[in-house]
């Protein structure tokens, strides 16, 4: 998401809305995916067009994709045309980004070259903006020294990359060569578009999720937190231009792509993960809920049935926020830690009391006992409340959008903080 901050009234407009986007279509048996990454692009605003090699319309329709974007789909026959407004120099020139999927061995080698021929090889040439690679090939061509040198050189370029990922081949075989999927495409193509976007060149962690405390090698103490609320916020970081990484509990979600995740199961888990990378952080968003105390014992084997009393005794976990606090020595990285109450009565008092006693730049607040908002809807109604001044209160909204609302909250607060650095008018 991109905002406009003005006072306290946020605009969130979607990242992709209105970004003219050329997606390219080279021939291998990935195309087909091509056609559900093109859906996704253009239900998320973009203005798509679509360029395909000749063999890869041997693999798809053109048609196909004509009926996705509703514009004309480029190939070597559209080349016999006139010049017109999507003639392959204007697309190139107007792309906000261009996607390659599925990039052959045999396109990376011609890009890495800078060979002009074909209409999606002379658009690549001409194109302005970032371009995205999704290289799908056997494994063999895939290790190929010719292709590991290709694709040094297209790095070395500024070429971003997506996949390939390791699975079944079209040849039936087993191995790294697959095409990454349409939707982790979808999440790179936002993450190249941000590259330049204001959180650029920071370092944004975010922890998601619950946590789990085992007892028995079956059970455990844990919330109900889904992670939503953290997944989103890792996301909105990346669409700003930040470098995020994500530590999260135990959650169904999926990892999307240009952030980095790092699984943990327990508290005291997450506690040394943070602590771990703490030191090169610059945003830290302390989203998850975590356990605030686990079984103070663990039984190797399963517990059974009337064998143990039937309580379980606590030992308190460390605070994560706490700990960030005492080793966060003035002139470190570190510039604002973000924290989050969720309450089920006395929602501001409760927030504030947290905001100064774990000293945090700001606290997002909410009442999980709504049923709108807090763990596993998708919608949630936030407070953000700074040290300095009055509560803010947001309508309820989507996660996305109360993500997107956060992150800009932070980018202000690094403002402010560059601000008053010595030296800064
Ligand atoms: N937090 C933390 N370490 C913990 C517990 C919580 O860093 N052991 C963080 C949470 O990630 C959140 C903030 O502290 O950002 C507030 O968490 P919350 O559970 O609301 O508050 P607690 O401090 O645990 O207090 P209480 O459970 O009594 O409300």
């Amino acid at each position: 998401m991109a905002i406009k901050y003005s006072g306290d009234k946020m605009t969130v407009i979607p990242l992709l809305k209105d970004k003219s986007i050329v997606v390219g279509v080279t021939g291998g048996i990935a195309a087909y995916k091509a056609a559900a990454l093109t859906s996704r692009l253009v239900q998320a605003g973009a203005r798509v067009d679509v360029i395909m090699t000749e063999a890869a319309a041997r693999f798809v329709a053109p048609l196909t994709f004509q009926a996705l974007t509703h514009r004309p789909v480029v190939t070597e026959m559209f080349a016999l045309l006139a010049e017109t407004d999507i003639g392959h120099v204007s697309l190139g020139k107007r792309a906000d980004l261009m996607v390659i999927a599925p990039a052959t061995a045999n396109t990376l080698a011609k890009l890495a070259h800078g060979f002009a021929d074909n209409m999606l090889t002379t658009t690549s040439l001409a194109c302005r903006g970032p371009i995205l690679l999704a290289p799908a090939m056997e494994t063999g061509m895939w290790q190929n020294s010719a292709t590991r040198a290709n694709m040094a050189l297209l790095r070395d370029r500024g070429f971003y990359f997506i996949g390939p990922e390791k699975g079944r081949l079209a040849s039936s075989d087993t191995g790294t060569g697959r095409m990454a999927e349409p939707n982790d495409i979808f999440e790179a193509c936002r993450w190249s578009l941000a590259r330049k976007g204001p959180l650029a060149g920071k370092h944004v962690l975010v922890t998601a999720g619950c946590t789990w405390e085992p007892f028995d090698p079956v059970r455990f103490i844990g919330n109900r937190s889904s992670g939503k609320m953290g997944f989103a916020l890792a996301a909105a970081g990346r669409d700003q231009g930040a470098e995020v990484t994500r530590i999260h509990g135990p959650t169904a979600r999926t990892a999307g792509d240009g952030v980095r995740c790092q699984a943990i199961q327990t508290a005291r888990q997450m506690h040394d993960a943070v602590l771990d990378i703490i030191s090169t952080t610059d945003v830290l968003l302390m989203a998850a809920a975590v356990g605030d105390y686990r079984p103070a014992s663990f039984a190797g084997q399963k517990i059974k049935k009337g064998q143990d009393s039937r309580s379980v005794e606590l030992a308190p976990n460390p605070d994560i926020l706490k700990a960030v606090a005492k080793q966060n020595k003035p002139g470190s990285q570190l510039q604002v830690v973000v924290g989050f109450a969720a309450e089920t009565e006395d929602l501001l008092e409760n927030a504030r009391k947290k905001l100064d006693q774990k000293k945090l730049d700001l606290i997002v607040a909410n009442d999980v006992s709504a049923p709108d908002s807090g763990f596993k809807v998708d919608t949630n109604r936030v407070n953000i409340l700074d040290p300095q001044s009055e509560p803010v209160t947001l309508p309820l909204l989507s996660k996305d959008e109360v993500a997107a609302n956060i992150i800009q909250r932070v980018i202000v607060k690094l403002e402010e903080k560059a601000g008053d650095q010595p030296g800064k008018d």
